[in-house]
């Protein structure tokens, strides 16, 4: 597939923002984290944040921004008054939609009811709640900061003042039997989350746990928790709309389900990940990781980020990767929409897909069958064998 990416519309377009500070580097984290040392350079941070936006805006000028994520790293390290501060001088930049879904993270530890209204008052809509677990043994293994006292004030509280919540919980944690993952769950139901993510704990590399591994559940064991975990959300009323994510009708998370529609994004802030397309092109950049690296290179004015163009060759299967996931697949014709290329330009794995009984393809809709997402990976490995 030579030749350059000719696009006929820009998708939608979201915003990331990345506060890259923890108050204790969990074992199992890989993410931009950084444990705070001293004082939250919480001021400056947020100067930087905007300057990087003003020298992020030509590549996104004049297009609408229809959700934002503050993400990290744990920003509700910062204060209420920071946080109106980001989103006043955001709004003041980007062409905001009215209805634009705004997304914190939050961690229990972090936070005390009177927080949740500022944050509320500053503008987030939606708050993401990491609890991880309900199981003061389970927490300790995580090295998380809360305990299961916290973990069930911050949901309470969460749920008072927000109208869209998620709550984040891992299974297969060191030492966690099927009935305690149930446990877990069904005490975070009882509050009526609008969403819950629910992520099977992976030993990533370059993590305290990868070093030291801990004795987690066997696949077997993993996979029947997983199981478990899916009947008792549908059993409650929440839609599996994508392999982690479960919500209430009415409340997928539209910032994620951007990313996995194959949206733009620009991402700011240290080690923040943007996906930008042009009509000729499609870029990606990231940010520079290390907090202070990002925050001297911005204050300078100095470019804090390396940035490259997507191979055409490689779109097929990005878009896959990323569509794939979602339990009601894609239209059609979003596979043009979105990389420029035909959908011929994938009939032969589309094809294999199908006859392998991994995908449905209505023609209308691109759609992965219960195998296609049991076995999402050999799905994937279909679009990557037809680019080699
Ligand atoms: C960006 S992280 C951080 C959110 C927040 N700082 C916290 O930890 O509460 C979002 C979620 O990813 C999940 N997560 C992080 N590392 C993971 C891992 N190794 N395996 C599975 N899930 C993980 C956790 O549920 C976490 O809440
Ligand atoms: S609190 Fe969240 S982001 Fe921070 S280290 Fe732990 S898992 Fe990672």
């Amino acid at each position: 597939m030579p030749g350059a990416v000719r696009l006929s519309a820009l998708p939608p377009l979201s915003l990331y923002v990345h506060m890259p500070w923890c108050v204790r580097k969990c074992p199992y984290c890989d993410f931009n984290s950084h444990e705070l040392r001293g004082e939250l350079a919480e001021s400056d941070y947020i100067d930087a944040l905007i300057r990087d936006l003003e020298l992020a805006l030509p590549s996104v000028w004049g297009r609408m921004v229809h959700t934002v994520f503050i993400g990290g790293g744990t920003p509700s390290l910062f204060s209420p008054g920071s946080i109106d501060r980001l989103l006043s001088e955001l709004r003041a930049r980007l062409m905001l939609a009215p209805d634009a879904e705004i997304t914190l993270e939050a961690n229990p530890g972090t936070v005390e009811a009177q927080r949740f209204t500022g944050f509320r008052n500053a503008g987030v809509n939606r708050l993401s709640l990491g609890v991880q677990s309900l199981n003061e043994r389970h927490l300790r293994a995580l090295g998380r900061i809360h305990g299961r006292a916290q973990a069930l004030d911050a949901i309470a509280a969460a749920r008072g003042h927000f109208d869209n919540v998620n709550v984040d919980l891992m299974y297969a944690l060191p030492g966690q039997t099927l009935e305690q993952a149930l446990a877990d769950l069904d005490e975070v139901l009882v509050h009526r989350p609008q969403h819950v993510s629910a992520y099977h704990l992976t030993i990533e590399p370059n993590t305290y746990f990868h070093r030291y591994p801990p004795q987690v559940p066997d696949d077997d064991d993993a996979a029947e928790m997983q199981e478990r975990i899916e009947e008792m959300l549908d059993s409650n009323g929440y839609q599996h709309y994508e392999t982690s994510a479960f919500a209430q009708p009415g409340h997928q998370c539209r910032h994620n389900r951007n990313y996995w529609t194959f949206g733009d994004y620009l991402g700011i802030g240290a080690g923040a990940h943007s996906k930008i397309s042009f009509p000729d092109r499609i870029v990606r950049q990231m940010r520079y990781k290390q907090p202070r690296e990002y925050l001297q290179k911005v204050a300078s004015g100095e470019p804090c980020l390396t940035e490259h163009e997507v191979d055409i060759e490689a779109l097929p299967f990005e878009f896959m990767m990323n569509a794939l996931r979602l339990a009601d697949g894609v239209e059609r014709a979003m596979f043009a929409e979105r990389t420029g290329l035909p959908i011929t330009s994938v009939a032969a794995p589309l094809k294999r897909a199908v006859k392998l009984g991994l995908l449905v393809d209505s023609h209308q809709r691109l759609q992965p069958t219960l195998k296609g997402q049991r076995f999402l990976n050999d799905l994937l490995s279909l679009f990557i064998e037809d680019t080699r």
